[in-house]
C-alpha cells in the first residue's frame, strides 16, 4: 500500500521536479490506468464537510489526475465513478453527482479538446438521469476523433452488469443465428462488453482510501492488472500520488502466468 508518508521515497527526491520523474518513467507507463476514486465520504467527515464537498473536492482530483496521465502519456485512464449499486444512496447524493458530472462535463469539454482525449462512458446509461445523458452524449460524439488518450467514465456501472449484458447480447446473436456457441471465445466476450470502448485491458488498477478490494470493477478486464493501494482518501490524491503509483508500477515484474 502507498502511505502518504511513503510517496516522497517512492517518487525519490520529493524535490525533484515532477518532468524529471516524468521523464525517467517513459519507458514503462502503463498503457492503461483504471481507478476506484474511494474516500470522498470520509474525507468530507474529517473535515465537518458534508458528503457533498467530498465528491466536489473529488471532482478536482478528477482534473488533476487526468491532465497528469495525459502528460504521462498513458493510452487510456478509467475512472469508477458511479456504480450500479450505488443507486441506493439517498437520492440527494445521487443527484449531487450527476450534478458534479455535468458540470464537469461543462466546464472541461475546452480542455478535453485541447489535450486530445476522448470521452467514452460505460455503464448502463440509460439509467441516468436524462441532463447527464445528453451532456455525455455531447461530449462523446464531440470528442470521438481524438487519439491523445480515452478517458472512460463508468457510470451505472458493475462488472457483473457488464458480464451480464454482454453474455445476454451473445445469446441474443446466437438466437438471430448469425453466431456458433463454439465461436464464443475470448475475444467475442470481450468485444461484447461495454470495456470494449477502451480497447486494451487495464495494466494497473488503483484503489484509494486504504481499501482493498474490487468492488464489483473490471472483473473481466483486470484478470492480470497489478494493483496499488493508496492511503490517502480520492480527494487527497493528485500529480504526485499518481505518479508515486506508477512508479511503483514500473517496478513489478509481470508475468501473466507464465514464468
Ligand atoms: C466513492 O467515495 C466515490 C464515489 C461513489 C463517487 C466518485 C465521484 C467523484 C470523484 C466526483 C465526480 C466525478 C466526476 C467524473 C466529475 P465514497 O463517497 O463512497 O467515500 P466514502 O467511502 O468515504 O464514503
Amino acid at each position: 500500500m502507498l502511505h502518504p508518508e511513503a510517496t516522497a521515497s517512492v517518487l525519490g527526491n520529493a524535490h525533484m521536479p515532477p518532468s524529471s520523474n516524468l521523464a525517467t518513467q517513459a519507458a514503462r507507463v502503463p498503457r492503461h490506468v483504471a481507478i476506484i476514486m474511494d474516500g470522498n465520504g470520509r474525507w468530507a467527515k474529517k473535515r465537518g464537510l458534508s458528503r457533498s464537498d467530498g465528491h466536489r473536492a473529488g471532482a478536482e482530483s478528477v482534473r488533476a489526475v487526468t491532465r497528469t496521465a495525459r502528460k504521462l502519456g498513458i493510452e487510456a485512464l478509467t475512472l469508477y465513478a458511479f456504480s450500479e449499486q450505488n443507486w441506493a444512496r439517498p437520492q440527494a447524493e445521487v443527484q449531487g453527482l450527476f450534478t458534479l458530472l455535468v458540470d464537469f462535463l461543462t466546464s472541461e469539454r475546452q480542455e478535453l479538446h485541447k489535450q486530445h482525449i476522448r470521452l467514452v462512458a460505460l455503464g448502463n446509461l440509460a439509467r441516468l438521469p436524462l441532463p447527464a445523458r445528453l451532456a455525455l452524449q455531447a461530449v462523446i460524439a464531440d470528442t470521438r476523433h481524438h487519439r491523445g488518450m480515452t478517458l472512460a467514465l463508468c457510470l451505472s456501472y458493475g462488472g457483473r452488469e457488464d458480464l451480464v449484458q454482454a453474455a445476454r447480447a451473445l445469446a441474443e446473436q446466437v438466437k438471430a443465428g448469425t453466431l456458433e456457441p463454439a465461436a464464443i471465445d475470448e475475444r467475442a466476450m470481450a468485444n461484447a462488453l461495454w470495456t470494449s470502448q477502451v480497447g486494451c485491458d487495464p495494466d494497473l488498477v488503483i484503489r484509494t482510501s486504504g481499501e482493498q478490494r474490487v468492488s464489483n470493477f473490471l472483473l473481466w478486464d483486470a484478470a492480470y492488472a497489478e494493483f496499488v493501494f493508496a492511503a490517502c482518501d480520492w480527494p487527497e490524491f493528485g500529480e504526485p500520488q499518481f505518479q508515486a503509483a506508477v512508479t511503483e508500477f514500473s517496478r513489478r515484474q509481470r508475468r501473466f502466468g507464465a514464468v
